[in-house]
């Protein structure tokens, strides 16, 4: 798919600044593209045949867009509604309650909320607000005692005090969704279907959102969340009903729509660089045009933090057409871990928590 991804970020800066330019190749209201893929049969376990059918479906659909629905993932409807409620609650309270859990609050574990224009994924400020979660670690764990960046507790609201054990409970299903996926993602790559569930996710990096974007006025530039790339090996997005969420494809943008009961799905610059580019992470952004405040809820499985990901060595030659990537990054030039990689994208986004935290 990348190859209309090129002819379009050879103009943009490094950032992928790409207003005005990009808003003329939107489709407003197109409808639905991307291929729904029913996960039930990899959910469900064992290597049988319709499993090799679902992770033929995953190949050829990171083939193509790096991005799909899933289906028969078996998280209650009543789980994501009720997270949905509360979450809703959360950002309806004053700001003063909010920014009592104020991510400058959360420290080196980089948890808690961060308000409106807090965040520059692509280098301006988001006009989203949100609340960043992780792997719950207690104050003894060792990774947390060595200050480990990003590990630690979660910051909850009093106020709310229901979200708690609704985040603990869509982390764990959502991590045993993620970890059926990527069976599917490892069987399209010809490894053993644990292949991740064995090596880089066996004790992955977690990390989940919920964010509120605000409506931006139809006329106005500016993005809810700029044009990026997921940092990690397989994010699954839930949306509520107001869409906004558009995909980069040879053609331009598309919108990526609510289709209720599903998860979007899309991998990550690690599978990317695993794969030597053959599956690309293909850039997404989003605006919200519904005229109410839009509610997301990203979840990113992600290797472990001191993991290398190195190209798979079948891959490492055949996968790289030489097509450049929509930031001008060559992925594989960088070397260290994935905790390394996460952090620097980290600092980039939050500039003066990286001040305060890490550099302090
Ligand atoms: C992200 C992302 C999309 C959304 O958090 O990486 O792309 O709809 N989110 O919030
Ligand atoms: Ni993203």
């Amino acid at each position: 798919m990348a190859g209309g991804a090129v002819a379009r970020s050879e103009g943009t800066s490094q950032h992928g600044a790409t207003e005005g330019k990009d808003t003329a190749m939107t489709h407003p209201g197109s409808s639905q593209t991307l291929p729904v893929i029913d996960v039930a049969p990899l959910v469900k376990g064992g290597v049988v045949p319709p499993q090799v059918q679902t992770a033929q479906q995953i190949q050829a659909a990171c083939r193509e867009h790096g991005f799909f629905y899933v289906t028969g993932h078996g998280v209650p409807t009543a789980l994501l509604d009720e997270l949905t409620d509360a979450g809703a609650e959360f950002f309806a309270l004053p700001a003063q309650d909010k920014m009592g859990i104020a991510m400058e609050r959360g420290g080196r574990a980089w948890r808690g909320y961060f308000p409106v224009g807090g965040e520059l994924t692509s280098g301006k400020p988001d006009l989203k607000e949100g609340l960043y979660f992780g792997t719950e670690l207690p104050d003894d764990d060792p990774r947390v005692q060595a200050g480990l960046p990003l590990h630690g507790r979660n910051l909850f609201p009093a106020q709310v005090p229901r979200l708690r054990d609704l985040v603990l409970a869509y982390l764990d299903e959502l991590t045993r969704v993620g970890q059926s996926v990527l069976a599917g993602v490892a069987l399209s790559l010809g490894l053993d279907a644990w292949y991740f569930a064995d090596g880089y996710t066996a004790d992955p990096t977690v990390l989940f959102r919920i964010f509120s974007y605000p409506p931006s006025p139809p006329d106005a530039g500016g993005w809810g969340v700029g044009e990026h790339t997921d940092y990690g090996l397989l994010t699954l997005l839930a949306q509520d009903d107001s869409g906004g969420l558009q995909v980069a494809t040879p053609d331009g943008w598309v919108d990526a729509p609510p289709v209720p009961g599903t998860f979007v799905c899309n991998i990550g610059d690690m599978l990317d660089r695993l794969t030597g580019g053959w599956y690309r992470s293909t850039p997404h952004r989003v605006r919200n045009l519904s005229g109410r405040p839009r509610l997301s809820f990203p979840f990113f499985l992600d290797p472990g933090f001191s993991d290398e990901v190195p190209p798979l060595p079948r891959r490492a030659a055949s996968g790289d057409d030489g097509r450049r990537r929509w930031d001008g990054q060559d992925l594989r030039a960088f070397t260290g871990s994935y905790g390394d990689y996460l952090l620097g994208k980290v600092s980039k986004v939050f500039p003066q928590l990286r001040q305060d935290v890490l550099d302090g």
